[in-house]
């Protein structure tokens, strides 16, 4: 099967970490029926100061024709904020790529650096995010009116409620999960009060599967008091945003956290949920297993194949007892920069594929 996977590299660590996940599709590529055909689509603060584009045309067009983006991050401490980063907004809103997937999983080779007690990890973290991505604070409806006055505006339509939610709900029955948790702040806002309702009004047509509603609020010390109470949960973009770097730090690491920006059927996007870090960028010191993860859900989200994904999730948690990079350390396990790492998980995956 020949696939062309549009590489966005970016900014800070995104080139380091994106140089790991193409180590692993080259892997898949050699021991499966895949063929993968890598075209460069620059993106981001580096290419803005070179042509004053953060998302050339040129780019774009090589994403838009691609069956899948591999994406690192972007963003640049000398750029204003949003100089870049308004590139990963651009695409996703120009794809339409409503459903923003990022799982956690803490793996039992990172229990020890997992930041809970025992007693709150409880029977483990195993949790699907699933979030809107198109909608919300992210619609692109807002200023700076003057020097004094800025706003955005919150905007939730039927549709796109609809279909994440309803998205949420087969994730979750595809996952045999039990319930799904929908997070908003119906108490106060609107498109909250919207939103609940459409969750219930589809939750009707899944009627083995339970449903709950929390707050935003509450639901960020339920993160951390009980995990292990939820499996797939759906909510707003800005929302998302936040718990799923909470969540990530729960695994282990930021590092550790992948995602993908889908819309079924067409092409999609997958990236770490981390974003350039400029405090460790260009150390070879970054965690690349959340895009490997990445790499991870392009195989079975885009290309339908859950057998290689499996075995991408089995060689990292192989690797994780062998090998790890410094945000992971732990007493007898062995600190590696993040090509190392790269390394050992591609060595695992092959010997995984060659059986
Ligand atoms: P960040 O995610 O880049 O970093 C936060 C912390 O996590 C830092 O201490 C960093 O060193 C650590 N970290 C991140 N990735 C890591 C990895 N792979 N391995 C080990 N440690 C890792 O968040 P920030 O510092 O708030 O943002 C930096 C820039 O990235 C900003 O310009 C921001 O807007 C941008 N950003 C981009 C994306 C994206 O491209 N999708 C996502 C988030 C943030
Ligand atoms: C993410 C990032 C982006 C977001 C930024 C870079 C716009 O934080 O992918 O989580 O807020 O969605
Ligand atoms: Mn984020």
């Amino acid at each position: 099967m020949k696939k062309t996977i549009a590489i966005t590299r970016g900014d800070g660590v995104g080139p380091e970490v994106v140089e790991e996940g193409v180590k692993i599709l080259k892997i898949i590529a050699q021991y499966t029926d895949f063929e993968f055909i890598f075209a460069d689509a620059p993106a981001g603060g580096r290419i803005y100061k070179e042509y004053g584009d953060n998302l050339p045309q040129k780019s774009f067009d090589i994403i838009k024709t691609a069956d899948a983006l591999l994406f690192g991050a972007v963003g640049l401490p000398d750029l204003p904020p949003g100089t870049a980063e308004s590139a990963v907004l651009k695409i996703r809103q120009a794809l339409d790529l409503y459903v923003n997937l990022r799982p956690i999983k803490l793996y039992s080779s990172l229990k020890n650096r997992c930041p809970l007690k025992d007693e709150f990890i409880g029977k483990g973290i195993d949790i699907t995010f699933v979030r809107e991505n198109t909608e919300g604070l992210y619609a692109n409806k807002g200023a700076i009116l003057n020097d004094n006055i800025a706003e955005n505006i919150m905007v939730y339509t039927r549709k796109g409620c609809e279909r994440v939610i309803k998205y949420a709900f087969e994730h979750a029955k595809k996952r045999n999960h039990i319930k799904v948790t929908s997070v908003d702040k119906a108490n106060l806002l609107k498109p909250s009060q919207l939103w609940r309702k459409i969750f219930h009004e589809i939750g009707e047509q899944y009627p083995s599967l339970e449903k709950e509603d929390i707050y935003i609020d509450a639901f960020c010390q339920w993160l951390i008091r009980a995990p292990y109470k939820f499996q797939t949960v759906v909510t707003g973009n800005m929302f998302g945003d936040i718990i799923s770097d909470e969540g990530a730090f729960l695994i282990g690491s930021l590092g550790m956290a992948s995602s993908g920006n889908i819309h079924p059927g067409k092409v999609s996007m997958y990236e770490p949920i981390h974003g350039s870090a400029p405090d460790i960028a260009g150390k070879n010191i970054a965690n690349p297993i959340g895009t490997i993860l990445s790499v991870k859900l392009m195989m079975q989200e885009s290309f339908n194949s859950e057998k290689i994904a499996l075995e991408i999730e089995d060689a990292i948690e192989k690797a994780l007892y062998e090998g790890r990079t410094v945000d992971l350390k732990e007493k007898g396990v062995k600190v590696l920069n993040t090509q190392e790492m790269g390394d050992l998980i591609a060595n695992k995956l092959k010997a995984n594929l060659k059986k």
